[in-house]
């Protein structure tokens, strides 16, 4: 589509028709390969950021590629009024390598952010009272873009202007028990927590701090809702980010890495949870169809494969490594953070530029809060494109940084 068209002219036409909503970089992606992708004008890039912790296998791997296409053939939609075979299969997957017992499927991290949100409230209705509604989150989270999830996320600039925000939202300081045990109370019927926050320039939370956010919510009988959303999936070298820190929540949501590449999300919750949604309750046109499921399954195949989280594991913590001796030479000032294939590097100044620079010598990363390079390379990326990445950044350095 749009073939023999200049990246200029392709941008020209979009400005016209498409709605304003991105700060986009003036360029366009075409083709993928691996750890590899391609512009219009035939450049390669080097993938650091894979679709905003998408494609988590790369591009085009052949086992997705060949579960779509088999799909496509077959049927792409039913409804949710049928039984979905895929659909089955990909919750029983996830049911039985996680701490859930149902799963609900859905199109996207904010739409399964929402379902989160609704089953949480339905739950202490029914279970306590009306007066059990309020939901907790953190400051600096997100949660998505829908009226709820934004109101949900703990950084007014995303509300800013669609008022009236929905009511029954507070906030609490990440690792700050004390803060959220002030938040915390009889009317609380969730308390959402990202085990690492994402956009909020990938921060993780303390071991104690989950531990004493799942005892808050045991005293209180809410809800403890983990928004796996990035950091789930495989992304930290683990199939889910809790398992590190031995603390299960009640829900989780999934989206973004799930179907590698095709649009899903997907919440889960235990069977005590879950029985609070009866039919009509909840529901979403396109949540689990076949083809999305098919890919789901493919991508959870792969990724549950003997061996695959240790080969995560090891390379991640090389790459780690490589950026703490960047950060050491360059005296960039706070240690590199995350885990597995979810790392932020604080800088102090010059993120942008960093950025764009690496863009221009190939690389692909992003800057999150204006100072943390954020990396989210492909998870079957290997040790020699690591040490491409690393190199990249070392020159990038030596030009910009002083
Ligand atoms: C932790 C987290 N939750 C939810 C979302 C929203 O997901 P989506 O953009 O698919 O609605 C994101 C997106 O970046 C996210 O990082």
């Amino acid at each position: 589509m749009l073939e023999g068209l200049s990246t200029e002219e392709i941008i020209g036409r979009g400005k016209n028709v498409v709605m304003n909503t991105y700060g986009r970089l003036p360029m366009t992606l075409v083709k993928g390969d691996g750890v590899w992708v391609w512009d219009t004008e035939g450049k390669r890039y080097l993938d650091f950021l894979t679709g905003l912790a998408v494609n988590s296998l790369g591009h085009n791997y052949p086992a997705i590629v060949q579960a779509i296409q088999a799909q496509a053939q077959e049927i792409i939609h039913t409804s949710n009024i049928y039984w979905i075979p895929n659909q089955v299969a990909l919750a029983e997957r996830l049911v039985k390598n996680s701490f859930a017992d149902k799963v609900f499927f859905c199109n996207s991290g904010a739409e399964a952010n929402e379902s989160a949100i609704k089953l949480a409230r339905k739950y202490a209705k029914k279970n306590f009272g009306a007066y059990k509604c309020e939901v907790v989150s953190l400051e600096n989270s997100f949660h998505g873009r829908t009226l709820a999830t934004l109101t949900l996320t703990g950084q007014t600039k995303y509300q800013e202007g669609y008022d009236p925000l929905p009511v029954g939202f507070s906030y609490a300081a990440l690792n700050d028990i004390e803060g959220l045990k002030a938040k915390i109370g009889e009317n609380t019927a969730a308390v959402f927590i990202e085990p690492i926050q994402g956009e909020g320039g990938v921060i993780p939370a303390e071991i104690e701090f989950l531990q004493a956010a799942r005892a808050l919510c045991d005293q209180y009988g809410a809800l403890l809702i983990f928004d796996e959303v990035q950091c789930g999936v495989g992304r930290t070298g683990k199939l889910f980010a809790y398992e590190w820190s031995g603390v299960a929540p009640d829900v989780m949501t999934l989206a973004k890495a799930l179907g590698g590449g095709v649009p899903i999300g997907a919440m889960l919750a235990t069977d005590k949870v879950a029985q609070a949604f009866q039919p009509g309750d909840h529901a979403s046109t396109f949540g689990g169809n076949p083809l999305a499921t098919a890919a789901g399954c493919a991508v959870l195949d792969v990724i549950l494969n003997e061996g695959f989280f240790e080969g995560v594991q090891e390379r991640s913590a090389y790459f780690q490594k490589g950026l703490e001796q960047l950060a050491s030479k360059y005296q960039t000032g706070d240690p590199v953070r995350g885990r597995g294939f979810i790392l932020g590097w604080p800088v102090s100044k010059l993120g942008p530029e960093i950025v764009e620079v690496c863009r221009q010598k190939g690389l692909l990363i992003n800057c999150v809060g204006g100072k943390i390079l954020r990396f989210l390379p492909p998870l079957i990326v290997e040790k020699p494109e690591i040490d491409k990445a690393l190199g990249i950044l070392d020159e990038v350095f030596q030009e910009l940084w002083q």
